[in-house]
């Protein structure tokens, strides 16, 4: 212990005696004893880079209205966002139409309201992360379905089914990429096929890239909008540094447009007022993050990787019975449980007889109860108990006496 007090979380990876000492959602919505693999935080620290500039914050007890460089406080994360993605996939997004706000979901509802009426479609993934459901189906819009069809290597869009559902009063495409929570990471075929879609319905398309940093070696990310200048007309950019720095309590997120005009459009229907301002934490952390965080978001992807690795092993060995693709990107895996013959929703049994809180299938997709996203952005002691009592509950659940 070094002296230190057993939650001091200043290496990379916590213990389960540190996870349990945040007032985290993930780990203290569930009885003790519980271990969770569900919400989409990690059992990490964060990068010395944030911590510094929170430290500082505070040190000088600068809770005031802030002021960066002279100017309004969200522009320096507009900047950080713009010279992050210039220097990440030389596209040159520009500061000024970035909209700094507290968080995706809020933007994910603004766009689909500023860009669409009661009674519209809205084209969503599925499975997909629930609150872009209730982004649609909240605000009184009709939700059009783009299926993840899982193949031979991962989950494609099917355009097929979509071109049947698509109408004349679709107004909007959801587009979350790298996907949660199949893990799909697009490639620019997949995202130009996309755009060709969204151009034939004249669509605008909210691309979700919060997961964009967390890519493995073999896949690349690219901004949809990066993708032409016809792309970005059309594209309200999704991102924040709250997923891969492990900083979600802090409320910091980008919308960018991809032009003027669509900036314009935006806020005829949304005042920048009514998105609200951000707080000093989360803006300079964010800054921090995007400016000098890089070597702790290697060294994280490095453990993120071997987790993913190892845990992709073990259910191949352990559990060849559930079916998943190597997730490319996310630190999210999406399992299809349905030849384990559980008899009621996966997540439920885990939970039940393992002792282990999966996010539900059902949660992304009505029709998957018999699948669960995992998320094994934790330790490798942890990862491996979650395993132990995983394949316990499944074999006891094979032994059992079966009635005819
Ligand atoms: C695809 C996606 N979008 C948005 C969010 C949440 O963003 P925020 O906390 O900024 O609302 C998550 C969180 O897991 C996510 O997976």
């Amino acid at each position: 212990m070094n002296g230190r007090s057993p939650i001091m979380q200043d290496g990379l990876v916590l213990s389960l005696d540190q996870v349990l000492a945040r007032q985290s959602f993930k780990w203290r919505q569930y009885s003790p004893g519980v271990l969770a693999a569900c919400v989409a935080d990690m059992d990490l620290g964060t990068a010395p880079a944030v911590r510094t500039a929170l430290a500082q914050l505070l040190q000088r007890v600068d809770l005031t209205y802030p002021l960066r460089d002279g100017r309004k406080a969200d522009r320096a994360v507009a900047r950080a966002f713009a010279a992050r993605m210039h220097r990440l996939y030389g596209w040159a997004a520009e500061a000024d139409q970035a909209l700094v706000l507290p968080d995706l979901v809020q933007a994910t509802f603004a766009a689909v309201m500023a860009f669409s009426d009661p009674g519209d479609g809205v084209v969503v993934q599925v499975p997909h992360y629930a609150p872009f459901r209730e982004a649609v189906e909240g605000t009184g819009r009709r939700l059009v379905p783009l299926a993840m069809r899982a193949g031979a290597d991962g989950h494609y869009f099917d355009f097929e089914a979509l071109e049947r559902a698509v109408d004349a009063r679709t107004r909007v495409l959801i587009l979350c990429n790298p996907h949660n929570p199949t893990g799909r990471v697009a490639i620019r075929a997949e995202l130009e096929a996309v755009l060709a879609f969204a151009e034939r319905h004249a669509l605008v398309v909210v691309s979700d890239e919060i997961h964009a940093d967390l890519v493995y070696p073999g896949a690349r990310h690219l901004p949809f909008a990066s993708l032409s200048a016809a792309a970005a007309a059309r594209t309200v950019t999704l991102n924040s540094a709250t997923k891969s720095f492990n900083i979600a309590g802090l409320r910091c997120a980008v919308a960018h447009f991809g032009t003027a005009a669509l900036q314009a459009r935006f806020h005829a229907r949304v005042p920048a007022r009514l998105t609200g301002a951000v707080n000093n934490l989360g803006i300079d952390a964010t800054v921090a993050a995007w400016n000098d965080g890089q070597p702790w978001l290697d060294a994280a992807l490095a453990h993120l990787l071997a987790m993913r690795d190892h845990l992709a092993e073990t259910l191949r060995r352990e559990l060849p019975a559930i079916r998943f693709h190597v997730p490319q990107g996310t630190y999210l895996l999406w399992m299809d449980c349905a030849a384990l013959e559980l008899g009621r929703p996966a997540a439920e049994f885990f939970l039940q007889h393992a002792r282990v809180a999966l996010s539900p299938g059902e949660v992304f997709d009505a029709g998957a109860p018999h699948c669960a996203r995992l998320n094994f952005a934790t330790s490798r002691p942890i990862l491996d108990d979650i395993l132990e009592r995983m394949i316990a509950a499944v074999r006891a659940h094979q032994r059992r006496p079966v009635h005819a």
